[in-house]
């Protein structure tokens, strides 16, 4: 789709939407959007950005859905198969998307489910088992779903402000992000990703690899609670009986940092699927 007709088809959808616009807020998006699509050094990333904010304010509702166990969803690509060539084909998108993808999708459902069920009937005999397919398809499916939204073919080719500060702040420059991002991904133990994350901590942009998807994490998710099972933790007192120092270790609990965590991390909203 050319820049013309991109802006033909957001006046449309504009004009559709007007009449159940209520919200001065929207409407003052609304007047941005128009404006800005008249201005001709404008970009189409800069009108599908100013877009989605908009729609996101309309449905506050459809934003703030959880996804329940079992019902993840294939996100639909935002650009047809073939939109990314000649760099990637439109071949392996279409397999890419629709079968792999989809394989994840499925795999994750299912492990939830089970997972439900192991619940139901206190049955966690294959704990193991779900928890790995749990994190294998989880992973897989929260990262491709960040994977296809960081393509396009006419998007935004680099970096601005807070983002571009930030990337030069960790790693001095764009040019050696770039070298140590492509770096890791090459050199990734078998199959995996190259993964640009943040870290709240320390704040500061951070490049990782995964190998495979997860090694049994999910990657979109947010830590609350965590317990220490190396033997380092309970060895010295309990010496092989882990089961019995986990059962003790509810005994110590404190729910206040979990419970901290948990509103900050909720700030976080990603698009369900
Ligand atoms: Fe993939």
């Amino acid at each position: 789709m050319n820049k013309e007709e991109y802006r033909l088809q957001l006046k449309e959808w504009l004009s559709s939407i007007q009449p159940a616009i209520q919200d001065d807020n929207i409407r003052q998006k609304v007047d941005h959007l128009w404006f800005s699509m008249d201005d001709e050094h404008s970009s189409e990333q800069e009108w599908y950005e100013l877009a989605e904010r908009i729609a996101e304010d309309m449905n506050p509702q459809e934003d703030m859905r959880e996804v329940a166990a079992g019902s993840h969803k294939l996100p639909p690509l935002p650009y047809r198969y073939d939109a990314l060539e000649p760099f990637i084909s439109k071949e392996i998108m279409y397999l890419h998307h629709q079968k792999h993808h989809q394989s994840y999708v499925d795999g994750l459902n299912q492990a939830e489910l089970a997972l439900k069920n192991a619940r139901r009937t206190n049955d966690f005999k294959m704990i193991k088992h779900w928890e790995r397919e749990l994190a294998f398809n989880g992973a897989g499916h929260y990262l491709h779903c960040i994977f296809w939204f960081s393509m396009s073919p006419s998007g935004k080719r680099k970096p601005t402000g807070q983002m571009l500060r930030l990337i030069e702040q960790s790693f001095d420059s764009y040019d050696a992000f770039k070298s140590q991002f492509s770096a890791a991904a090459k050199q990734v133990e078998g199959v995996g990703w190259a993964i640009l994350v943040w870290a709240p901590r320390s704040q500061r942009l951070e490049i990782l690899q995964a190998e495979r998807h997860q090694f049994l994490s999910q990657w979109d998710v947010i830590p609350l609670l965590a317990l220490d099972v190396w033997e380092h933790a309970y060895y010295l007192q309990y010496l092989n009986e882990k089961a019995k120092y986990v059962d003790r270790w509810w005994n110590v609990v404190d729910w206040r940092e979990p419970e901290a965590r948990l509103k900050q991390a909720q700030q976080v909203r990603w698009t369900p699927f």
